[in-house]
């Protein structure tokens, strides 16, 4: 919060600023709640940072650290993830104290220069298990690639078993007053959270799965992500179901999502859900994806074993938002999915052949059958989706 320090726990400090300025995080996914770009400082014979915020958020995070701090200085920055959305002020501390000392691994290191052209400075390399004693307290440092970053890595404080873990726990929303789990409602920040890591760090689900196996041994009371809330009262909670979504475990039900330009498309959605409730199915999901962001969306695939798409031909193609949402599904490689697809057009066929082609390149167990409708939908066609609906009630129930 902005202007707002919170001591964690003893000499451990929170001095995250909220962001309800930014549009889209990454300028591609919408932030309706807004976002928390989260530090933490650690007071002991030494002091560290860790972490720090967007570049636009300097101003809140500086008065934050000063207040913290008075006159003390900062000996370390902990570059646990140097995306932009936390690197932002490292210059800026650099400047402040030019003694300090940053720690983190070899691709940090290449990375600094890179995106800040931050080089030759006083730099603490670390490597997978290392150690960094602050007086009581001591960091051990885990390399997670790519989750979400070649440099991302997490750091554990053994004697009161915190996790600080960069991206992975982290979530979308502000801080509206409260920091920790048991300060807010658990299902919203659920939703958040998994749609944090389904668009964020789902490309690299197996990555997270890998940081995830490395990191179970380890007994964790407290996470404290970079972004969204604490972690305290349902920490096992939110590991196991962290864990679930790396491994695309995913619940019975279908997300149906169709594209359609003066509703013909949409008419045939609607009786293909409604023919999914008669065949079983308990939770169908339908968007419009002209309408909902392919953010809301890929956030439901996560959840729900079922998909079925269904396009429009538009100047002899599928639909362009139809398009993007397949294009990020080709991209993410999501695991444990059926699909089933369905297409309309008025004078020439193409969607159909473009849903078949994803539908076999996905590596999703997807029903083969070729519903392609003219115009509006006869009674011919209310017995293929019928039949479509039946194929996938079967299948997502299982
Ligand atoms: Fe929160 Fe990958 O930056």
């Amino acid at each position: 919060m902005n202007n707002i320090t919170i001591e964690v726990k003893d000499n451990l400090y929170y001095l995250g600023v909220n962001d309800r300025e930014t549009p889209r995080f990454e300028n591609l996914w919408p932030l309706d709640y807004g976002v928390a770009y989260n530090a933490y400082i650690i007071i002991d014979e030494k002091v560290a940072l860790l972490d720090t915020v967007k570049i636009t958020k300097i101003e809140g995070f500086k008065s934050n650290y000063e207040e913290i701090l008075g006159d003390r200085k900062l000996d370390y920055l902990i570059l646990h993830h140097i995306e932009p959305d936390h690197g932002g002020a490292i210059a800026d501390i650099i400047e402040k104290y030019p003694d300090i000392q940053l720690v983190g691994n070899k691709q940090t290191k290449k990375l600094l220069k890179v995106m800040y052209g931050i080089e030759n400075v006083n730099f603490l390399e670390v490597k997978e298990g290392d150690e960094l004693c602050l007086g009581k307290r001591t960091l051990k440092f885990f390399t997670t690639p790519m989750c979400h970053w070649p440099e991302s890595m997490v750091s554990y404080e053994p004697n009161e078993k915190i996790l600080f873990s960069q991206d992975i726990f982290g979530s979308f929303g502000a801080l509206d007053g409260s920091i920790f789990d048991d300060e807010m409602d658990y299902s919203r920040v659920r939703s958040d959270m998994r749609r944090y890591f389904s668009n964020i760090i789902g490309k690299q689900a197996q990555q997270a799965k890998m940081a995830l196996e490395k990191l179970e041994n380890l007994e964790i009371d407290m996470i404290c992500p970079v972004h969204g809330i604490i972690w305290r009262t349902h920490t096992r909670k939110v590991i196991e179901e962290y864990t679930k979504w790396a491994n695309f475990q995913v619940e019975p039900g279908v997300v149906l999502v169709y594209g359609s330009m003066y509703g013909t498309t949409e008419a045939v959605a609607d009786k293909l859900a409604r023919f999914l409730v008669e065949a079983g199915v308990k939770t169908v999901k339908v968007f419009d994806a002209s309408k909902t962001h392919a953010s809301y969306i890929i956030n439901q695939i996560w959840k729900y074993n079922g998909l079925i798409i269904g396009s429009c031909t538009y100047n002899v193609h599928l639909l362009p938002v139809i398009k993007n949402l397949v294009s990020i599904l080709e991209h993410y490689k999501i695991k444990n999915h059926f699909l089933g697809y369905f297409s309309t057009y008025g004078w020439a066929s193409q969607a159909n052949n473009e849903l078949k082609a994803f539908a076999e390149a996905s590596g999703f167990d997807y029903i083969d059958q070729k519903i392609d409708i003219n115009g509006m939908a006869t009674e011919e066609h209310e017995k293929q989706l019928r039949e479509l609906a039946k194929s996938m009630a079967d299948k997502v129930n299982g």
